[in-house]
């Protein structure tokens, strides 16, 4: 086996996994692209193609709710005779509604996903990272994983929770050798709020207590779609990855810099009433 590093990526069709797939491929990694659906591969062949990179690409079914899936994957990889120097647990989505619309199924959907789907795959891997002695470990959280935002408590609880368990499994795995990072990306132009959008049906309901406010705030939403190049949070994933030392947290991103700030800064009594305006569901 060459010297060659190699990194296991989930949710490789698009967004940050797709560009993050890219742009290690481009530094000389081997890159196991995994993806839900292997139908969706075509984008990212074609940059690869375009990058001249398609030789450094594997494309692998994984969804990451998937037990059986993931077995396989980690079973492939221990088959192998090099390392695997970093698992990227980047698969996500956001289900937007209100706290008080979200259906126990939905809540439950969002963390099967982005709570236990990242726990799995990393858990699968873990074995192989203590046999290695090193090895990154890469948790796509949010700005939401560290301030709530309305509309987004479903999301928001999954983050949160993700930035707990990869605190303690950071101070648990560091004495071994492997490093774990949570990347905290602001609003970015993905497919997240576009082709991936999951509003929650009782939101959607014009009967929903909270018809008026959905209203408004769907406005500002729509007004403030992200812009933000994407780009970004792949560079840095990847100089996350060439660091032997890694931080805990990296936030990506104007508004979540500035989130974070302010949330240190300010109380919360101030923030939440800037939160409140910002939203537009103020009286
Ligand atoms: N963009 C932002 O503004 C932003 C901000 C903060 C954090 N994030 C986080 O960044 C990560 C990537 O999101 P993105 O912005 O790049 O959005 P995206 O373009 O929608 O990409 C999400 C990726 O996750 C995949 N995925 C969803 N459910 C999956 C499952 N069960 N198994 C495997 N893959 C699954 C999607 O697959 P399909 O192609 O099949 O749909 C897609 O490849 C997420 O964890 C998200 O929470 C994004």
């Amino acid at each position: 086996m060459d010297s060659q590093r190699s990194a296991l990526i989930t949710g490789a069709s698009s967004g940050f996994g797709l560009l993050t797939t890219i742009t290690l491929a481009k530094r000389g990694w081997r890159v196991l692209a995994t993806m839900r659906d292997l139908a969706r591969r075509e984008k990212l062949e074609a940059a690869a193609r375009a990058a001249g990179v398609l030789d450094r690409i594997e494309f692998h079914a994984l969804d990451v709710t998937d037990a059986g899936q993931i077995a396989a994957m980690a079973e492939l990889v221990a088959g192998r005779t090099g390392p695997l120097d970093a698992v990227v647990n980047n698969a996500g989505f956001a289900m937007a509604g209100f706290a008080d619309d979200i259906t126990d199924a939905e809540l439950r959907w969002q963390f099967d996903t982005n709570f236990f789907g990242t726990v799995a795959v990393t858990r699968a891997f873990l074995p192989q990272l203590r046999r290695q002695g090193t090895g990154h470990i890469v948790v796509l959280s949010s700005i939401s994983g560290r301030m709530g935002f309305p509309g987004v408590s479903s999301y928001s609880a999954s983050k949160f929770a993700l930035e707990g368990w990869a605190e303690t499994l950071r101070v648990e795995m560091k004495p071994l050798g492997i490093q774990v990072a949570l990347v905290e990306p602001g609003a970015f132009a993905t497919d997240i709020w576009t082709r991936n959008a999951n509003i929650s049906a009782g939101t959607m309901d014009p009967a929903s207590p909270n018809a008026a406010r959905i209203a408004k705030w769907r406005i500002r939403i729509e007004s403030t779609k992200p812009k933000a190049n994407p780009q970004v949070v792949a560079d840095g994933i990847a100089a996350i990855l060439d660091n032997p030392r890694p931080r805990l947290r990296y936030v990506f991103g104007p508004d979540a810099k500035m989130g974070v700030l302010l949330r240190s800064l300010l109380p919360w009594g101030i923030l939440e009433r800037f939160l409140i305006k910002a939203s537009g569901l103020g009286k």
